[in-house]
């Protein structure tokens, strides 16, 4: 299979020029202008602009959580993504407490093996740091091509791991040439205001925002990054929401450190009022919740400092009816929101179009920054010759309305409806295939790849 894509305006982290792209297989194989070669398909791509495929490399497909299942699966949830744009996602695997980082492995390959539409991976979460789990981290680096090792600093009982845990993981991670990513906000600080909050009878979702101060990411922000130079491992910090935390990373950088975050898209556009609009304020209950509109700008200019460097979604859905799981109890709602979808068009509607970021910097944050520091590069995350033809047929001129009767994502209700947006994706394309033209699906389940990934130095 071969395709040529004509007079597309290529935009990559780095470059922004007009040309053809030739691909052959699943590579992209001659990149230039005029090209003149015999194509499978053509398609002219005159007016829209050629996006590398996008990474989201923080989402919860099929995810077993608070009492329920995250409710897009690897089919629909990976071909949702590929309806906006992204080609790959990292996923979660969650060790239980108590067994071993295989058992849990197996188990989450018997949920994606085979059923996905779009390219992943997945990051290993070790919530039970023991002696016999030490031994496991050389084998998934080296055997399975998991390199980044997530950690919870909340979430006790299930999968907080303590500070002691922490650092003998980034020890061995270090060792093993991986990378220790973090849920970064205070556990123990977090209960005690869940269980305060309870006991005085304020149970709606307004108090799981209230549960969860800035403060309590920052805190614990610091504390990662300080363990993290410590022991010299390549660290990470997952959904950064606010100025305090990324105040802890800005500081950290004045002694010679360099700890990568992200935050997602959620959190730059969206803010804390929604929690006021009584059970409706569930849609958006997400740990960490959403901020003010001073972390928003915060995280925008972290941004183009080049502080932050990835905008995710942790696209963790759950339906009406599980959110309403917690109707009498805010702390019983499963935490999490859908954006696998929109995150691309937002990013380029909210960010590029108002001028808050560069068609540059959306490259960057929304695809080549992932694949450099997740051990992918330049295989994804570029348009280059010799890498996956993993690519993006964008419109930047077409309008469209995000809605929950459009979208393709497992989930009754959008945290954007009726959202106006500038900008769409047309074409995507997986490995030299069109996977998602104009709506319409032309792969099969299955199609989607387990990338396996280098290991990973902390330098990009
Ligand atoms: O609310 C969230 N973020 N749900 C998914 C789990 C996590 O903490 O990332
Ligand atoms: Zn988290
Ligand atoms: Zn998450």
């Amino acid at each position: 299979m071969s395709i040529l894509i004509k007079n597309g305006r290529i935009i990559t982290a780095s470059e922004d020029y007009v040309a053809d792209i030739f691909m052959e297989g699943e590579k992209i194989s001659v990149i230039g202008k005029n090209l003149t070669m015999k194509a499978d398909e053509t398609i002219d791509a005159k007016g829209n602009f050629i996006f590398p495929g996008g990474i989201d490399p923080h989402v919860h497909l099929d995810m077993p959580f608070m009492g329920t299942f995250s409710s897009d699966n690897y089919e629909t949830g990976t071909l949702a993504a590929l309806h906006g744009g992204t080609t790959m996602v990292i996923d979660f695997v969650l060790q239980t407490q108590g067994k071993s980082l295989r058992h849990a492995l197996e188990q989450w390959q018997g949920r994606s093996n085979g059923n996905c539409y779009g390219d992943y991976s997945f990051h290993m979460a070790v919530t039970d740091f023991n002696d016999e789990t030490k031994k496991e981290i050389t084998e998934m680096v080296e055997k399975e091509g998991i390199t980044s090792f997530k950690t919870f600093m909340a979430y006790k009982g299930a999968l907080m791991i303590d500070d002691r845990q922490m650092v003998g993981l980034m020890q061995e991670v270090k060792k093993c040439g991986g990378m220790v990513t973090v849920h970064a906000t205070n556990g123990d600080m977090i209960d005690f205001l869940v269980s305060k909050h309870r006991a005085e009878g304020k149970l709606s979702p307004l108090y799981h925002y209230l549960s969860q101060p800035e403060i309590t990411e920052a805190e614990a922000t610091g504390r990662f990054a300080d363990m993290a130079h410590y022991t010299g491992v390549p660290a990470y910090v997952v959904h950064m929401t606010c100025e305090g935390a990324l105040n802890h990373i800005r500081d950290i950088e004045k002694r010679n450190q360099k700890v990568f975050a992200e935050t997602c898209i959620q959190y730059l556009i969206l803010d804390a009022s929604l929690y006021e609009k009584d059970f409706d304020g569930a849609k958006w209950v997400m740990s960490p919740p959403l901020r003010e509109k001073k972390d928003q700008a915060a995280l925008w200019a972290g941004i183009n400092q080049g502080t932050v460097q990835v905008v995710a979604t942790d696209h963790c859905p759950f339906k009406w009816e599980q959110k309403k799981m917690g109707e009498k109890d805010f702390s019983k709602i499963p935490n999490g929101h859908p954006a696998i979808e929109n995150r691309m068009e937002l990013l380029f509607s909210e960010g590029v179009n108002k001028g808050k970021i560069s068609l540059n910097k959306f490259v960057e944050v929304s695809s080549t920054n992932s694949a450099k520091i997740f051990g992918m590069f330049p295989r994804k995350g570029c348009i280059a010759v010799g890498s996956d033809a993993d690519l993006v047929i964008f419109d930047p001129n077409e309008e469209h309305v995000l809605s929950a009767k459009t979208h393709h994502m497992n989930v009754d209700y959008s945290g954007y409806e009726g959202w106006k947006l500038k900008g769409k994706c047309k074409t995507t394309i997986l490995r030299g295939q069109v996977a998602v033209d104009n709506g319409s699906v032309k792969i099969k389940k299955g199609y989607g790849e387990f990338i396996k990934r280098s290991k990973i130095t902390g330098i990009i």
